[in-house]
This record gives C-alpha cells, sequence and structure tokens, in this order.
C-alpha cells in the first residue's frame, strides 16, 4: 500500500487531521489499535473552546455539535459557600460548547466515513520505520496478516500509550511531568445537571467538578486518593461525598441517582519535545497529557491539528516545508501556555494531603481575589475559553 499520511491513532486527534487532509486532496491512512465500538464507548470531557468549534466546522462535521450542543456563558468557581462567576461572554465576547468528547469522535467518524477515508481497526504491531528518511513507511498486522504501507509522512495521533513518541530516540526526547498525588472519580448519571453552569468546588473535602452532558445526563468528579479503586466508592458515598463539597444552595438542590459509569482516573501535566522527528510528528495525547481540570485535553489536540494539517499540506500538495519545519516550535508554544493553566487551576482548586493550613487560605484568598477583580476574572476566562491558534 502507498498514501500521502500515515496516520495512527483513530481517536480526536488522528480523525480529526485525516479529515481536514482529506478534505484538501491529501490521501491518508488511519490505523485504529480498537475496534471502533470501544473507541466510542470513552468517556472523556465535554468543553470546546471556541476554536475547536470552528475547526469541527471546518472539518465538516459541527452540524450534530451545533443542534445538539450546549453554549455556555459561564462557569463557576467555588469555596464553601462563596461562589465565583466567571462571565466568558461579558470577559472575552466568547464563549465555549458543552458536548462530550464521544459524540465529537462519532461525528468525526461519520465524516470520514461519508469521505470514504481508510481507516483499519484492530490493527496491531504497529511499527514506523526509516522515520527520519525520505521514505518512512509503517508496518502492523491488520486481519491475520503482515503489512506495510510506504508514505510521505507519518502523524502519531495514538494517545499517551502509543508507539509515536517511543520511536523517537529517547537522546532526542526532552521530557517533562508532574505527576499530582490524587485522581478524580468519575460519575455519570440520568439526572438533571446540579447547576445550568459547570461548577469547579474547592472545599474542605477537596474537589469536585458538577459537569452535564445534556438536560438529562450528569457528570461529576471528586477528588480521591490514588490507593482508592472504584470498589470503595458506593453511589451513596459518592453523591455524600459531592454534596459536602459544593455549595449548600447547590447541594440542597442535588438529584442523585444510579450511575451509569463511574471511574478513576489520574492526574498528570507532560510535556514531550520536539513533537518532529523526521517525517515523523507527534498530535495531541501522543505528545502531552493535560490534568482535566481545564478542560484541555481534547482542544490541545485540535490546537495541534490545526497547525500541522496546513502544514502537511502545503508539504503534500505544494512541496512548501516551512509548515513541518516551523510545526513542533508553533504547536509547543500553545501547548505550553496551556499546561501552565491547566497546572495552575489544578494548583487552585485541589487540596493536598499534608498541606499545611497556609495553603488552604492561598486557595480561598485566590477565590477571593476572583471575585473581587475583574482582570483576574478574565484572564481565567481568556485562558478557558482557549488562547488564540
Ligand atoms: N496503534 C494504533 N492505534 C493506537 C496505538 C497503536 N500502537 N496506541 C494507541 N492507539 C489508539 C488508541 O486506541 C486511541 O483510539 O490511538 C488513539 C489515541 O486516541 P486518544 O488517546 O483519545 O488521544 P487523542 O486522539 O490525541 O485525543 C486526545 O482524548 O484521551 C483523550 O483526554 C484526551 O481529550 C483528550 C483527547
Ligand atoms: C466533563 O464534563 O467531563 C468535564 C468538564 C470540565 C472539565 C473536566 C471534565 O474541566
Amino acid at each position: 500500500m502507498k498514501t500521502d499520511v500515515v496516520i495512527i491513532g483513530g481517536g480526536p486527534s488522528g480523525l480529526l487531521l485525516s479529515q481536514l487532509l482529506n478534505r484538501a486532496g491529501v490521501e491518508t491512512v488511519v490505523l485504529e489499535r480498537s475496534p471502533r465500538e470501544r473507541v466510542l464507548s470513552r468517556i472523556r470531557a465535554g468543553v470546546l473552546e471556541a476554536g475547536t468549534v470552528e475547526m469541527l466546522q471546518k472539518a465538516g462535521a459541527g452540524e450534530r455539535m451545533l443542534r445538539e450542543g450546549h453554549p455556555h456563558e459561564g462557569c463557576i468557581f467555588s469555596d464553601g459557600d462563596l461562589m465565583v462567576r466567571i462571565d466568558f461572554g461579558a470577559l472575552t465576547g466568547k464563549t465555549v460548547m458543552v458536548y462530550g468528547q464521544t459524540e465529537v469522535t462519532a461525528d468525526l467518524y461519520a465524516a470520514q466515513d461519508a469521505m470514504g477515508a481508510t481507516i483499519l481497526h484492530e490493527v496491531s504491531e504497529v511499527a514506523i520505520r526509516d522515520a527520519d528518511s525520505d521514505a518512512p513507511f509503517v508496518e502492523f498486522t491488520h486481519d491475520g496478516a503482515r503489512k506495510r504501507i510506504d508514505c510521505a509522512y507519518v502523524a502519531g495521533c495514538d494517545g499517551f500509550h502509543g508507539v509515536s513518541r517511543r520511536t523517537i530516540p529517547e537522546s532526542v526526547r526532552r521530557e517533562y511531568e508532574r505527576v499530582y498525588p490524587f485522581g478524580w472519580l468519575g460519575l455519570l448519571s440520568r439526572t438533571p445537571p446540579a447547576h445550568d453552569e459547570l461548577i469547579y468546588a474547592n472545599s474542605a473535602n477537596g474537589f469536585a467538578l458538577a459537569s452535564m452532558r445534556n438536560p438529562m445526563l450528569s457528570r461529576y468528579y471528586v477528588q480521591v486518593p490514588l490507593s482508592d479503586r472504584v470498589e470503595d466508592w458506593s453511589d451513596d458515598r459518592f453523591w455524600e461525598r459531592l454534596k459536602s463539597c459544593l455549595p449548600g444552595e447547590v447541594a440542597e438542590t442535588l438529584v442523585t441517582g444510579p450511575s451509569i459509569e463511574k471511574s478513576i482516573a489520574p492526574l498528570r501535566s507532560f510535556v514531550s519535545e520536539p513533537l518532529r522527528w523526521g517525517r515523523l510528528f507527534l498530535v495531541g495525547d501522543a505528545a502531552h497529557i493535560v490534568p482535566p481540570t481545564g478542560a484541555k485535553g481534547l482542544n490541545l489536540a485540535v490546537s495541534d491539528v490545526f497547525y500541522l494539517h496546513r502544514a502537511l499540506i502545503d508539504a503534500v500538495r505544494h512541496g512548501e516545508t516551512a509548515g513541518i519545519d516551523s510545526y513542533s516550535e508553533r504547536a509547543l508554544r500553545r501547548i505550553w501556555k496551556a499546561m501552565r493553566f491547566s497546572w495552575s487551576m489544578t494548583m487552585m482548586v485541589h487540596r493536598f494531603d499534608g498541606e499545611d493550613s497556609f495553603a488552604a487560605e492561598m486557595r480561598r484568598a485566590t477565590l477571593l481575589h476572583l471575585s473581587q477583580s475583574e482582570t483576574a476574572r478574565r484572564d481565567l476566562a481568556e485562558n478557558y475559553i482557549g488562547l488564540p491558534f
């Protein structure tokens, strides 16, 4: 087989990149390890930056999002009963779109199918060969046979545990990491959301987040020690902890119900540089991980695709390499700013085991400053809705 760009990974990064390249006449083959239904079973954050909304529309995969998604004008940060609303609209003139990542991925698959794109599922033993030459190729096993695709470029969209980042020699890579000493226990329930906007709640019992997918599907998280297992948390125990973290007026009216999904996710900040090695380019979670506190995971993947799709079109269609030569530096500039925001939000709202009373006062003072300073609220809003590409 031969194609212009082999894309490893059929998650949001790989699918959006493939869709944008195909629409510009660049041929791709997407290699995905999992069956499609497993990719579509993943529950992930659902807050889309304004730039992500625009990119999905540019890819021709935004129609259902505009119809079924929920534009949000603001969100709330709380500490006990103190609630501070960040009014995105008034502060930035922009909003975010609440629309589950699962739905984004499903819409991208539908768009790729309509395009007649080549997506191979349940591939294994993917190996990227000669990425640092002018003739890279990818080997993989599919339908019981070992296969090879020759290509001009390879996009590593295969997430944190993929093969792409590890293909770049360790001597070339610079890795930065911060692992947080707690996780998020998430619960999905067919209940009306606790509030009409997201609430990031800091409390003496730690952090909680009240989010949603639609008027009858709520998504909640509570901070838990890394040693906890899902089995340790009955629904009742979860609801009690959540109520203890939320502002009293919200907790009083919270509608609880049976969980339809419950899972614990660790929190880490991670960046691997550079994003390019020869004709291999890293995109999304393959190159970086953010704690979910700032809702940047999917949006940062889209950010990388914004820079790389134009660069690959220029290289494949016009033989111009300025875009691919500057991809890593340009994408990393925005990645590090989102990394900083996600880290600062995480430090602002979580309670760290063994912390002293000063740390708790610093968190409360930060929230008080937010409540009294429009400048502070605007800084948070500009980062939350998404900095310019
Ligand atoms: N070969 C083929 N496919 C692979 C391989 C491999 N060796 N390793 C991983 N994959 C696939 C995974 O099955 C997954 O479907 O690559 C895909 C990577 O998708 P994501 O992990 O979702 O990463 P990305 O597309 O960059 O999207 C980032 O997804 O995980 C969330 O929080 C993250 O919101 C962020 C977004
Ligand atoms: C979610 O709805 O899953 C969600 C929303 C915002 C976040 C993290 C997760 O910051």
